[in-house]
């Protein structure tokens, strides 16, 4: 029999049940849902809605099915749709009639939408620490590697010098600005939505500030439509959790880069890459892949979501009851992804030689040749014109910068003098830019700290 049954005649259809039902992944909500009904029996009890005894037994009788859904004693039932009806029907099969009551002056409603709030601002502090150990160990990264020159690149192309630290807190940044977006996220979505009821509050004198207060809002939400129809906050959270796997996603990819035998850049742990079955050379970076592979399935949450919301009308629509399953997911694989990733970021070896190598060859000091030039004087066009006359002669003479004869230097402009390479050289080149941001050590430096009061405010 279903709490609903009463006008309808007959059954539902054994395959309706199975399709509305929803309790094989809403069941995850139950210590949220749990909360949202002692915090409503509460304000019952208070508000004299219903007697301060019964809402004592209720309180008491979910606190006892808390335990029980958690030492695995309980198992909810398919028949009972949802993680809302289940508990009702377990706290009034517990203490009888008074379970009856809980639900006076409420609706699943603004019931699945309080819990998925709730669920939804955990989860996210749970991801805001992981951002956190994963800043911290950038930190650890560019601090043991603040004079580890390697070479920056644009369009994949050697561009100038830059250090692994610089680099380092290039992804500090980014993830930074990740996690300010989750903590926005939490801010905008901290109201309660209890008490909207099913779209248009209740005549009994139910009291939504107190509901709020006690699970921790900062205040009801202002509009009971909105309150049960909105489904933002969850939409919010995917686009932050995109974001963030976008992040994750572009730093594998240069992971995998870096570890390939073409770059030899960084060598990961052993207990953090992989082998093959048949090339017995291989040492494969899985995880770095698998990250950024998943990345696909976050996307994918968010648009379904988007999606199902497009088109609905206010207030509640059954569609809502698909806003779960992508979020679940998405929150799986955000916390699935951070603590490996952050694990193998910490670590990597750094292999500092083929990355100095690396940065010593393909002309990656020409724009400071030029600004050599332009310091002597010369209009800074001209200056890159002179200096890529100097790389095509280089080219074909198969030298480089650094070790190009002083008087073919002269020959092409005569503001060339010796100490053109000790300028040319690559810690004269990355030192040389001091500039705010930039990843001469000094300036690096200044980022580190940045992003350590940063995490520090947050411990
Ligand atoms: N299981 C439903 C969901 O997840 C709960 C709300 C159902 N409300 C309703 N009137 N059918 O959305």
């Amino acid at each position: 029999m279903k709490l609903w049954s009463g006008r309808f005649q007959k059954d539902v259809d054994s395959q309706v049940n199975d399709f509305n039902s929803s309790i094989s992944f809403d069941a995850r909500l139950y210590r949220q849902d749990i909360a949202g009904s002692i915090a409503h029996a509460t304000m019952l009890g208070e508000q004299g809605i219903i007697a301060q005894t019964e809402a004592e037994q209720i309180v008491n009788g979910l606190r006892t099915i808390l335990e029980e859904v958690e030492s695995g004693v309980i198992e909810f039932s398919e028949d009972n749709e949802d993680i809302h009806m289940n508990m009702e029907v377990l706290l009034t099969q517990k203490i009888g009639e008074a379970g009856k009551r809980l639900h006076t002056g409420r609706s699943r409603n603004d019931q699945v939408a309080v819990d998925f709030r709730l669920y939804v601002k955990e989860q996210i502090n749970e991801i805001i620490s992981m951002i956190l150990r994963l800043e911290s160990t950038l930190v650890k990264q560019a601090e043991n590697n603040i004079d580890a020159v390697m070479p920056g690149y644009t369009h994949l192309q050697r561009a100038q010098p830059l250090t692994f630290a610089h680099t380092m807190m290039a992804y500090a940044n980014m993830f930074r600005r990740d996690l300010t977006r989750f903590e926005d996220c939490i801010d905008r979505m901290n109201e309660s939505p209890l008490g909207a009821g099913a779209l248009a509050t209740s005549t009994h004198p139910i009291d939504r500030d107190r509901t709020a207060q006690l699970l921790g809002f900062t205040k009801p939400m202002d509009n009971s439509l909105d309150a049960v129809s909105d489904r933002d906050f969850a939409l919010e959270f995917l686009s932050a959790c995109s974001i963030l796997m976008m992040h994750l996603s572009r730093f594998s990819e240069e992971i995998i880069l870096w570890c390939s035998w073409e770059f030899q850049f960084i060598e990961l742990d052993d207990a953090y890459a992989t082998g093959s079955s048949i090339m017995p050379q291989k040492k494969n970076p899985d995880i770095a892949e698998l990250v950024r592979g998943k990345t696909g399935r976050v996307y994918g949450s968010l648009i379904s979501l988007l999606t199902v919301m497009k088109g609905l009308p206010l207030a509640y629509n059954k569609d809502m009851q698909e806003d779960k399953e992508p979020v679940f997911d998405a929150i799986d694989t955000v916390t699935l992804c951070l603590p490996v990733f952050t694990a193998m970021l910490d670590t990597l070896t750094v292999k500092r030689t083929p990355m100095r190598n690396a940065a010593a060859g393909g002309f990656i000091t020409a724009t400071d040749c030029a600004d050599y030039l332009a310091k002597k004087g010369m209009p800074f066009r001209e200056a890159y014109g002179i200096v890529g006359k100097l790389v095509d002669r280089c080219i074909r003479t198969g030298s480089t910068l650094e070790t190009l004869p002083m008087e073919d230097y002269k020959e092409i402009s005569s503001l060339f003098d010796n100490d053109i390479y000790e300028n040319l050289s690559l810690e004269a080149c990355v030192e040389g830019r001091n500039v705010f941001g930039g990843p001469a050590s000094s300036s690096v430096k200044q980022q580190i700290e940045s992003i350590k009061s940063f995490i520090k405010e947050r411990e």
